[in-house]
């Protein structure tokens, strides 16, 4: 980016960045998440730092805050209140480190160490106490200048109301926050009487110690924890204004640390990524200081940041980025989907480069264009896909993305579907489906086959070593040493890998064969159902229209493609090249015989797919979707939207240590 760009990037970014700023901190509304925002002020911090000389004092990145509301009464900060600049990764902490260390003497460098916090997702609040009594507390406002809500704090019972100073003032800034357990109810009530629910609990946090009327902020239960001492001189290091912080009756976190070097912060913060969950209260990342205060205080203040702290957020789950093209990807179903193709960035801790947009309507409801600043993310373990776009930061040379009207691969002309807004490409032998198809025989939850994915496959077909899913069955080690770089064992390997899935049970190769619309679930049911591939491949329309778990739409995709005269030469094929078809036994009745399973999240001592198979074995069913009808829905680490649903449902939901117990 030139510096004109730069120039005219920047001034955008101000202005979208202050209308969100302007929302949340003033009207207390929120129209893209506290993730996006950051990431936007993230993009602008940087393009500042590459180019200093375009600093200006009213940039987002040089102040505090909001303005304080008309209600309350303003009370002005002794000492400003400040706020922090963000990391995302361990890189933008070498960063940090790496600016600061210039301000420093090497021997201040080789001193360096640090005092980690957690970062507790609530409201910054200033207490300030004359002759040990608490006198006033306050918001942080705009940093200078804050609101009076010291009635209301009166009610917040971790504050102390007096302390055994001697000191004539004393200033202590701390958090107020409310739990997740508050949040939640807080949440169903707004439910039960038909209001809009809050997004976090800092939303709620904020609104409840705004509040007119202290008898509603005392009903809230809000709690809160000190961390900074302003006018105590007593203290050398950051770890020591804890200690005194607790001597004097605040509540202070106690899984606070010292640490002594980078490598330390690093694991406190990965420790936190994993253990935030159990922690009573929301925290969204780790608050770094340097814990030598005269360190700290020499370091000095640019804007409205300390530099000698920062906040080291957790991988989120949304964020910003470009949208430098957008291409269209054939499935293995004949699917067109569109994929927009970003300008690589993190996601929950990973690089991500593309982002599906389903199809062309969602391009339309998006009113997406190539070249657009957009917000992207995901839920849980799924693929990344486009939120919004970001229209106020577009600079004209924005190109509308038509869909082509044929196939990319094989440039047959596209088909729209009458029941779902896809357009397909018709032609079963389009060597991209064919593509796509391989791939999904050979996938995880399919054959399984170890060390054959999409990247040898892609070598296989592009050598002509093989044409179609059955082929690799007649792979011999030999064929493979044809292929450039293929080592002598790990040919061997393969062709062992391959004949070890010669055997294979009926729903898996049901599943496999990728047939529109059959899914795990549905092939584990028509298997049951029809107990050989004979039977299936003899039933009639009316066979698979009577099961109940089966749609139309679904019958008529499965007996359509038993009934092609490609796919009957295909499984004459897979039977010509030796592969022997398990038949299910048929299941006793199970102990979880009638019950079904949902699972989300992942599983600590358990495979997903092994799970789901042992409920299957016991009688049990399992399904991918959510809905009245389910026994137990088994929640993982990380649980999807699944879990929401569920418990608006009111369903049964169990953990991992139940559901081990069940299946003993
Ligand atoms: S230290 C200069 N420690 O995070 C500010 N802040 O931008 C020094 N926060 O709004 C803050 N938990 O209110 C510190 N343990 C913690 C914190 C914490 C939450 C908030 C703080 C401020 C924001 C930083």
């Amino acid at each position: 980016m030139d510096k004109k760009q730069a120039q005219e990037r920047i001034k955008k970014l101000r202005e979208v960045i202050n209308y969100h700023r302007y929302l949340y901190h003033v009207q207390d509304k929120q129209e893209i998440s506290d993730a996006a925002l950051d990431s936007l002020k993230k993009e602008l911090f940087n393009l500042e730092q590459a180019h200093p000389d375009l600093i200006t004092p009213d940039s987002p990145t040089q102040r505090v805050g909001g303005v304080p509301l008309k209600e309350f009464k303003k009370l002005v900060h002794k000492t400003r209140m400040l706020s922090l600049n963000d990391a995302f990764s361990a890189d933008d902490m070498r960063d940090w480190l790496e600016r600061i260390s210039k301000l420093l003497t090497l021997q201040e460098k080789d001193q360096l160490d640090f005092y980690c916090e957690l970062k507790i997702d609530g409201l910054a609040l200033e207490l300030e106490y004359q002759n040990g009594m608490l006198k006033t507390a306050s918001t942080r406002g705009d940093g200078s200048v804050g609101e009076d809500i010291t009635q209301n704090i009166k009610t917040v019972q971790s504050v102390p109301l007096t302390i055994n100073t001697k000191e004539k003032e004393l200033v202590v800034r701390g958090e107020v926050f409310i739990s997740k357990k508050e949040f939640n109810a807080i949440n169903a009530l707004q439910k039960e009487k038909g209001l809009a629910l809050y997004a976090n609990p800092r939303n709620v946090a904020a609104g409840s110690i705004r509040q007119l009327d202290p008898k509603i902020t005392a009903s809230r239960n809000l709690d809160s924890f000190a961390y900074d001492v302003i006018n105590d001189v007593s203290c050398d290091t950051h770890e020591q204004k804890h200690a005194r912080l607790k001597e004097l009756g605040f509540k202070i976190n106690p899984h606070n640390a010292y640490c002594a070097n980078l490598e330390a912060v690093l694991r406190f913060h990965q420790r936190w990524i994993k253990e935030r969950e159990k922690l009573p209260y929301e925290i969204d990342g780790v608050v770094v200081i340097i814990n030598n205060n005269a360190l700290f205080e020499k370091l000095g203040v640019v804007g409205k940041t300390p530099r000698g702290a920062i906040a080291f957020k957790f991988p989120q789950n949304q964020t910003t980025t470009k949208v430098q093209d957008i291409r269209v990807q054939v499935g293995r179903t004949g699917a067109i989907t569109p994929v927009a193709i970003l300008e690589p960035v993190a996601l929950t801790g990973i690089t991500i480069s593309r982002a599906t947009l389903h199809n062309e309507d969602e391009i339309k409801r998006l009113g997406l264009k190539i070249g657009d600043s957009v917000i992207v993310g995901r839920a849980g373990d799924v693929i990344p896909d486009v939120i919004k776009v970001l229209v106020e930061l577009r600079t004209g040379k924005e190109k509308p993305f038509t869909m082509p009207r044929v196939c990319p691969s094989c440039r047959t002309k596209l088909e729209k579907s009458e029941t779902e807004a896809l357009l397909r490409c018709p032609n079963i032998k389009c060597p991209a489906r064919q593509r796509r198809s391989f791939y999904h025989f050979v996938s995880k939850k399919a054959l399984d086959i170890d060390g054959l994915g999409p990247k040898i496959i892609d070598r296989l077909l592009d050598e002509g070593l093989v044409q179609d899913p059955a082929d690799i069955f007649e792979l011999k080690e030999g064929d493979l040493a044809a292929l450039d770089r293929f080592a002598e064992k790990s040919a061997e390997n393969l062709v062992k890998a391959i004949a070890q899935k010669k055997q294979i049970p009926l729903a898996k190769f049901i599943y496999a064969l990728g047939i529109r619309n059959i899914g795990e679930e549905t092939a584990v049911d028509l298997a049951r159902h029809f107990g050989s591939l004979e039977k299936l491949q003899q039933a009639t329309l009316e066979d698979f229209d009577a099961l109940s778990d089966i749609g139309p739409i679904v019958a008529e995709s499965v007996h359509a493609w038993f009934l092609d005269k490609n796919n009957k030469e295909l499984l004459d094929k897979f039977d010509n090249a030796g592969l022997k078809i398990q038949n299910p036994q048929k299941s006793a009745k199970g102990k979880l015989s009638g019950k079904t399973f949902i699972f989300t999240g992942t599983l600590d001592s358990i495979d997903r797919n092994l799970a789901k198979e042992k409920v299957r074995d016991l009688g049990g069913q399992t399904t991918e979707s959510i809905s009245k009808n389910i026994d137990f829905v088994v929640a993982g680490n990380e649980p999807g939207s699944k879990l929401n649903k569920a418990q608006t449902l009111g369903l049964n939901i169990i953990g991992e240590k139940e559901f081990l117990k069940l299946i003993q």
